[in-house]
């Protein structure tokens, strides 16, 4: 979950049966080069209107819509930063929380890598391969 998947309807179901959601990837895996997060412009514009990183208004959003953010940083500058979000108690407006809810949804992971019948894959890799048995 992130602010370019909001997973609206998922949420709204696990509200009613109690299941608490987390959201990894909150910048969607922006080390793999995406860009959907923090090089959305309405939340850069929040951003600077607010004095904060595009980072932090991202992360903010989920956790003012009740989900737990699993972020990682391998730098201590970028953690103390996304701990900000918590700093001296400063949120979203209603206003910007709608905005921000605006953003165009995209399936960054459309999950076709989790459909692959690897009974087919198995059986071209044997076929391709001079000496099946070698392949175990
Ligand atoms: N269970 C699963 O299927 C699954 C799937 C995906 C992810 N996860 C887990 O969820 C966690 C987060 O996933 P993710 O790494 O894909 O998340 P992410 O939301 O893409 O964030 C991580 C990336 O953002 C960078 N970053 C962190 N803070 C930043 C900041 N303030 N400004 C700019 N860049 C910043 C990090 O770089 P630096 O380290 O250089 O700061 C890293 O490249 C990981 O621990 C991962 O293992 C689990």
């Amino acid at each position: 979950m992130h602010a370019a998947m909001q997973e609206k309807k998922l949420r709204e179901l696990c509200k009613k049966k109690g299941i608490h959601v987390s959201a990894y990837s909150p910048l969607r895996g922006a080390q793999w080069g995406f860009d959907v997060v923090l090089g959305n412009k309405l939340l850069k514009e929040i951003a600077q209107k607010k004095e904060k990183s595009v980072t932090q208004i991202a992360l903010r959003w989920i956790y003012e819509q009740g989900a737990s953010v699993i972020m990682k940083s391998f730098n201590k500058e970028r953690l103390k930063e996304n701990f900000g979000i918590f700093d001296n108690n400063w949120k979203l407006t209603e206003e910007e929380s709608k905005e921000i809810e605006s953003i165009p949804q995209v399936r960054t992971a459309p999950g076709f890598e989790f459909g692959i019948d690897w009974r087919i894959v198995g059986r071209k890799i044997l076929k391709e391969s001079p000496n099946p048995s070698s392949t175990r």
